[in-house]
């Protein structure tokens, strides 16, 4: 079988080609990445000799239709990913996420190629903190961001292309993803970073907003069961209730590295700032049998902050100008 993977160079594609080369060597692994901010070769360094990589774009028809009439399924990752980068300028989340989304859909439309869209519980907006309830596949989409609104839309091309042209697709929306090779202008890794340069965390408004948290493994994982055994037109939302509020978030940081928990620093706002997200993944269980394997959330964190120790040459380079542009808005 030879997969493509879109994005295999940012944070969870690239842990998606160590997986997949790790766990399914009959598997030819081919990478489409342009190599924005967000991707970085050197987090394939180590799967190199086994795969393939094409440095472009999701939205160049040429190149994507050549990578595709060369692959028997596609996994699409790329995308504009940070909330905070769409509030500053929308326009390449429009490009990439939806003009790209596009011409990836007309490829497999004309070659015929099996189509996975890993795509977000942002989609469906945000709940209460005191509502009961969590997002299934029949939520409602109610987007609030630039870029959640531009995955949403992204989506919605997928369904039409599986209703209107008979396209072979499955989506996948899943929540918050930690773990290694996360970009450092992320949640968690700006916080360990931050740490480990001796900074205290920095926590937007009251710090009260809940993410559902999973490790980055466990999304992988949920992914290739929904390959190899998924119902095509389908949605799956992945998730391993995970339910945390990012003050005990950071609160657990600061207590893995030793630290007074209180020793953070409130910062200004997200501006439409989503207070909560919760996904019921009953679906994926109950007819794929998935279940998450980091279910111990201080244990992830812990493997991850070791990682972000032992890999400092990784996102050092980085660091500085991260911080620099939050400091342009107050965060
Ligand atoms: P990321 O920002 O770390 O990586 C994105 C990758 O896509 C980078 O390698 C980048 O170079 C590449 N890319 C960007 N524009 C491109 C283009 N035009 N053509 C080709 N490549 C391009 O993102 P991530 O956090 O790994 O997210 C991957 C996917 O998972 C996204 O679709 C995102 O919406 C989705 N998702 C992320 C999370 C999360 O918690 N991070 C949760 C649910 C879903
Ligand atoms: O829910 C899935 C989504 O999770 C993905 O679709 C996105 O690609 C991914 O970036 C993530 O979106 P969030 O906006 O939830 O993630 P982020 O890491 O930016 O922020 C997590 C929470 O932490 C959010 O409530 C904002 C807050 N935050 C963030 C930063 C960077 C802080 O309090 N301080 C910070 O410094």
């Amino acid at each position: 079988m030879r997969v493509l993977i879109t994005g295999g160079a940012g944070f969870i594609g690239a842990n998606f080609v160590h997986q997949t080369v790790r766990e399914h060597p009959d598997v030819q692994v081919t990478v489409l990445d342009a190599l924005t901010y967000a991707g970085d070769r050197s987090s394939l360094a180590s799967v190199a000799r086994a795969i393939s990589f094409a440095e472009g774009s999701v939205a160049d028809a040429d190149l994507v239709d050549r990578l595709v009439a060369e692959s028997d399924a596609v996994v699409h990752f790329a995308a504009e990913s940070h909330n905070d980068n769409s509030l500053d300028d929308p326009s390449p989340f429009v490009q990439t996420n939806l003009v790209g989304t596009y011409t990836l859909l007309e490829a497999v439309r004309k070659h015929g190629v099996r189509f996975h869209h890993i795509s977000t519980d942002e989609v469906y907006g945000d709940l209460e903190l005191d509502d009961p309830s969590r997002f299934t596949p029949e939520t409602p989409y109610n987007p609030s961001s630039p870029y959640s609104s531009t995955k949403a839309g992204s989506d919605l091309l997928v369904r039409a292309w599986v209703r209107s042209f008979g396209v072979q697709a499955t989506i996948s929306n899943c929540s918050n993803n930690y773990g290694p090779y996360q970009h450092v202008e992320k949640f968690i890794p700006r916080q360990i970073t931050n740490l480990i340069d001796g900074v205290r965390p920095k926590l937007y408004g009251a710090g009260l907003n809940v993410r559902d948290w999973i490790h980055v493994e466990d999304h992988n994982a949920a992914v290739w069961a929904i390959l190899d055994r998924g119902k095509v037109g389908e949605t799956y939302l992945i998730g391993a209730d995970g339910e945390t509020n990012n003050l005990q978030v950071v609160r657990t940081l600061l207590e893995v590295f030793g630290r007074d928990p209180d020793d953070f620093e409130h910062v200004n706002d997200r501006p439409g700032h989503d207070m909560r997200y919760a996904i019921d993944a009953s679906k994926l269980r109950d007819e794929l049998g998935w279940t998450p394997r980091y279910t111990d959330f201080r244990a992830g964190l812990e493997a991850t902050v070791d990682w972000y120790r032992s890999h400092e040459a990784w996102w050092r380079p980085v660091k500085a100008a991260v911080e620099a542009k939050y400091a342009r808005t107050g965060q």
